[in-house]
């Protein structure tokens, strides 16, 4: 057991970063964000939104399309003004359902099957008699020309379906609800999530000025203070910023992944990878014989059988025996004996990758603060929405902890927004935006 102390001990100094290793990210972060708005090569790609934050007295009755890496979320939303809105209607259809047999995430799928389901989805919640502007949140790396012209430049967050990368796929939502005879539904307006989640904070705080996502996948954008339209959203498409302290862990992921060399970031901090991330490790443990010796549980030997739900399971167990991580050994993994030391490793293995994810996001936000406001003069909203950042047991403390530590004294200018339904909520605003002609096209 000495030694499985020792190798524990060794993981997390590999792990944990100090606080001048956070700023050294931070500063990368923020040449990485300069190099990008002047086109030099950078690995973030800073995709103008093609928006401006919203005023807050926007108003209508919307119809929001969400579409992320595991549902489609529809919804309709009465925007009310003065920054008040409700949801009058909302239905989230998996994209990927085995008792129905489909997935419309892999390769075998096509772009007409998955924009079809989408439509088809639309229909079951629209009336015949009404007009719906649509405001559409595509959760991918996309190239906009326009508020309401999107090209996906390429999938992220394992999405594999055929035909959609390289092309605009507002034209293939319009064609699919033009199939379905959809004409009451007029798109207007097509976002990142990250836009979506700081169009919804901001219609209700004008001190937002940064949209984030910790979610299956991690991005942000910000509201860019020198553009020539000034005020200008950008999707930064941080989960791909690659200047990072990567270890033979986060590199082995990275190899059996299916964009290798790309979304570094986020396969070191976001809901997709984070159990993907401890399951090797664990792996290597078990393999060094430190731990759960002689278990072959498919859990730790086939790629993504751990889940952030179970990283999130092992978090919450707080009790003095790890009874929970005891039963979900015996349970799922079927080791029945696992030793008390075995939990612990189990739980401190999960718990070493989270704090690195928040330590990562914490300082990107940091990166993004200076360039904002470098003497950071100003109060800044951060609007935050993802599974991660909501469910992982400690995660949204950790992450506000750390990024007061970086702040120091400025850390009361800023503040962390949970911002519920953000994607979804952010597309009717920028529908509504779409309406106005507020845009800078
Ligand atoms: C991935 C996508 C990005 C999205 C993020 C969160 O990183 O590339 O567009 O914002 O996931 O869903």
């Amino acid at each position: 057991m000495q030694q499985l102390a020792n190798e524990v001990r060794k993981l997390r100094a590999k792990f944990i970063l100090s606080e001048s290793e956070m700023i050294d990210t931070a500063k990368k972060f923020q040449r990485a964000m300069q190099a990008g708005r002047e086109g030099k090569d950078s690995s973030l790609k800073m995709l103008p939104a093609f928006l401006a934050k919203p005023i807050g007295n926007e108003k209508g009755v919307y119809l929001a399309v969400d579409l992320g890496g595991t549902n489609v979320r529809v919804m309709i939303i009465e925007l009310k003004g003065n920054g008040n809105y409700k949801i009058l209607d909302r239905h989230a259809f998996p994209l990927k359902n085995s008792q129905k047999g489909h997935d419309f995430t892999s390769e075998t799928s096509s772009a007409a099957a998955l924009f079809g389901y989408i439509a088809e989805r639309i229909k079951s919640m629209v009336a015949t008699n009404s007009f719906y502007p649509l405001g559409f949140t595509f959760s991918f790396p996309s190239r906009q020309t326009a508020v309401n012209q999107a090209v996906l430049i390429k999938w992220t967050k394992e999405i594999k379906t055929p035909g959609v990368e390289g092309k605009d796929v507002s034209k293939i939502l319009a064609g699919a609800l033009d199939d379905k005879n959809l004409h009451q539904v007029v798109p207007r307006a097509i976002i990142n999530d990250t836009v979506g989640t700081l169009l919804t904070a901001s219609y209700r705080d004008p001190f937002t000025d940064i949209g984030s996502i910790c979610g299956t996948g991690h991005n942000s954008c910000y509201v860019e203070p020198q553009s020539l339209t000034s005020g200008e959203i950008i999707n930064m498409e941080s989960g791909n910023f690659n200047a990072l302290p990567f270890t033979a862990y986060d590199t082995e992921l990275d190899k059996q992944s299916d964009i290798p060399g790309e979304q570094c970031l986020e396969k070191m901090v976001s809901g997709k990878y984070i159990g993907e991330l401890t399951r090797i490790i664990l792996q290597d443990f078990i393999k060094q014989n430190l731990i759960l010796t002689n278990n072959q549980s498919d859990i730790f030997f086939s790629p993504y059988m751990i889940k952030a739900e179970d990283i999130s399971l092992f978090l919450d167990d707080e009790s003095s025996e790890l009874t929970g991580i005891f039963q979900w050994l015996q349970s799922v993994c079927g080791a029945s004996g696992a030793l008390l030391e075995e939990r612990i490793t189990l739980r401190t293995i999960a718990s070493i990758v989270v704090t690195r994810s928040a330590q990562l996001v914490a300082a990107s936000y940091f990166g993004v603060l200076q360039h904002i406001d470098p003497r950071l003069e100003r109060k800044h909203s951060i609007a935050i929405d993802g599974s991660l950042y909501e469910f992982t047991p400690g995660y949204a403390a950790k992450l506000k902890v750390t990024l007061n530590n970086l702040l120091k004294e400025k850390s009361e200018l800023v503040t962390l927004k949970l911002t519920k339904d953000g994607s979804g909520v952010g597309a009717a605003v920028a529908a509504a935006l779409g309406d106005k002609g507020q845009l800078h096209d």
